[in-house]
């Protein structure tokens, strides 16, 4: 078959919509990644979609529609699904919904679900209207291969295999859409994508679905069954690195003097540190990363690299979704760089109760660095974190001492002051954190807790195991910070209510303790994670 190569112009997306009308196919842009659609009320142009991509035809379709009661002839609808339209459509969210019987089951893969989502390019809209039927369409690159985010990218994979592309130019995001269930009033996230877990929970409630960051388990149907494959992913392995990032560039250095050929994947600031043939840099900012990242995962088919070693990007916002693409393209193949003990985060609001967790860990072997310990151990008289902190903040240093309420009164009521703070202490305190690591494992421990309330406004979770998310009510928290720190229980809910909420964690964490109950249940569930954590068990 000859392939169109078509235009944004209405006579070309007329004749792209003609194609659809006959049950053909034709690929076209959408703000996410293009997409390979057909005639979603068509079981035969279904059976093409899959034979064009090479997917396994229990792997569902999205489908495409302009607005969102345009839904209703396909899906029964809800509640939620109207919340969500109604904040983040047109954009790059997916909904699965009940199916009605005109989405043909060779559709949805059997599913008695739909999946459904509103385009917000005006290319992809214009089209799909012209059609004047719901689009069937999954991103369209040959199945496993990264998701194209310009037309270069279909012509390579499919040329030849379908009757049509829509060259729209790139796709401003570039990571395919959110996709979420909806599940006892809250959206499950199932795929993570540029609607970023805060945002969904401004709107409703949301969950996490366990598949988002465990290895698949064969004998288990994952929710989106997409998500099962080895996705996203180079003709070459791909190893994602974690650890200190100096280390790992330390050890990527080594690995090209190894083999120059080596493929490298760091980040701009890194540019002067390391360079080869096939060394590439993402950009330092995770909006630009979603950007570039598949492009970049496809340069190393035309390279002459025999594997690629990538550093792992932090974790929150579309960061998360970022990481979880590279975990899919390194089928979940993660080298630990400078120690190699696994290292549990541990986190949490104030007064949720982590040192009491982090106790346990202790008695259950685990060396502990405590940063709020380390940070108060490092400001000694011209230490240089006091130095550090006498550079931007004068006012808070005399003679070399530092004088902390000066300090607090001045950050705690400035956000933008406290970011700076942060800035200059978690770097420190990393590098403090990092060294003491490395003597506990030559020490003979056979794992590390690193107890950090602003884990992940350090960064420091891509350089954990895991991470431990410690949860409590709002009233026990209230009552531990009062009689902790001898302060009223009004003081203590204006100190908690610029923490994260709960959703956070429960989102960004790979595991979350409830510690409201006692200390009993504790210790069973700090085994479970260390079984499963440091040494490897199923649980
Ligand atoms: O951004 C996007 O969503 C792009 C553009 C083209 O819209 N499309 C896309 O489609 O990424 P695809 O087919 O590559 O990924 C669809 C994912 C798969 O992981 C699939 O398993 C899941 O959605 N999915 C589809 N229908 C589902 C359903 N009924 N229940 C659960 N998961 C479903
Ligand atoms: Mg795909």
């Amino acid at each position: 078959m000859k392939t169109l190569y078509l235009k944004n112009t209405e006579n070309d997306i007329k004749k792209a919509a003609g194609i659809i009308k006959k049950g053909g196919l034709v690929a076209f842009p959408t703000e996410t990644v293009y997409g390979l659609g057909g005639d979603a009320t068509d079981e035969r142009s279904a059976g093409k979609i899959y034979a064009a991509k090479g997917r396994p035809s229990d792997n569902p379709l999205i489908i495409h529609i302009c607005k969102a009661g345009d839904a209703e002839k396909y899906a029964v609808t809800n509640e939620i699904y109207y919340k969500l339209t109604k904040a983040f459509c047109p954009g790059p969210l997916t909904i699965i919904l009940p199916k009605k019987d005109i989405i043909p089951k060779a559709v949805t893969g059997g599913l008695e679900t739909v999946a459904v989502r509103i385009p917000s390019h005006p290319v992809a809209r214009a089209f799909i209207e012209a059609c004047g039927v719901a689009i069937a369409a999954p991103s369209a690159n040959v199945s496993g291969s990264p998701s194209p985010t310009e037309a270069a990218h279909v012509k390579a994979d499919l040329d030849g295999r379908i009757d049509a592309v829509i060259d729209g130019g790139k796709c401003d995001i570039g990571l395919e859409s959110t996709i979420v269930k909806i599940k006892d009033g809250a959206a499950v996230i199932l795929r993570p994508g540029a609607v970023t877990e805060e945002m969904l929970s401004k709107v409703v409630p949301v969950g996490r679905d366990k598949s988002l960051f465990d290895k698949p388990d064969d004998s288990v149907r994952p929710e989106a069954p997409g998500m099962k494959y080895r996705h996203y992913a180079p003709k070459i392995p791909v190893t994602l690195l974690k650890g200190p990032h100096g280390l790992v560039i330390g050890f990527m250095a080594e690995k090209l003097k190894e083999d120059e050929k080596t493929g490298i994947i760091c980040l701009s600031d890194d540019k002067d540190k390391i360079y080869g043939k096939n060394v590439s840099y993402l950009p330092n900012d995770p909006l630009g990363q979603a950007n570039a990242l598949f492009s970049l995962l496809r340069s190393y088919d035309e390279s002459d690299a025999p594997r690629v070693y990538c550093v792992t990007p932090p974790r929150t916002g579309i960061g998360f979704a970022v990481y979880n693409r590279l975990t899919k393209a390194s089928g979940f193949n993660t080298e630990y760089v400078g120690i190699t003990i696994p290292v549990i985060g541990l986190t949490g609001q104030s007064g949720s109760g982590k040192s009491t967790i982090a106790e346990i860990f202790a008695e259950r072997g685990a060396y502990v660095a405590d940063c709020d310990a380390i940070y108060h151990g490092m400001l000694y008289k011209n230490s240089p974190m006091t130095e550090a902190i006498e550079k931007r903040f004068p006012f808070a240093v005399t003679d070399g001492a530092l004088d902390r309420k000066a300090l607090s009164d001045a950050v705690f009521s400035d956000k933008e002051k406290l970011k700076e703070l942060n800035f200059i202490t978690h770097g420190l305190i990393l590098d403090e954190v990092r060294d003491r690591l490395i003597k506990a494992e030559r020490d003979g421990y056979k794992f590390a807790v690193v107890d950090a309330s602003q884990l992940f406004e350090a960064g420091y979770d891509a350089e954990c195991t895991a991470v431990v998310g410690v949860c409590a009510d709002e009233k026990t928290r209230v009552k531990r910070i009062t009689e902790r720190d001898g302060i009223s229980g009004e003081k203590a809910k204006a100190r908690l209510s610029g923490q994260h909420n709960e959703d956070f964690f429960r989102v960004y964490c790979d595991c979350v303790i409830e510690n409201d109950k006692g200390v009993e249940q504790l210790y069973g569930k700090v085994d479970e994670i260390i079984n499963k954590y440091v040494y490897g068990k199923k649980i």
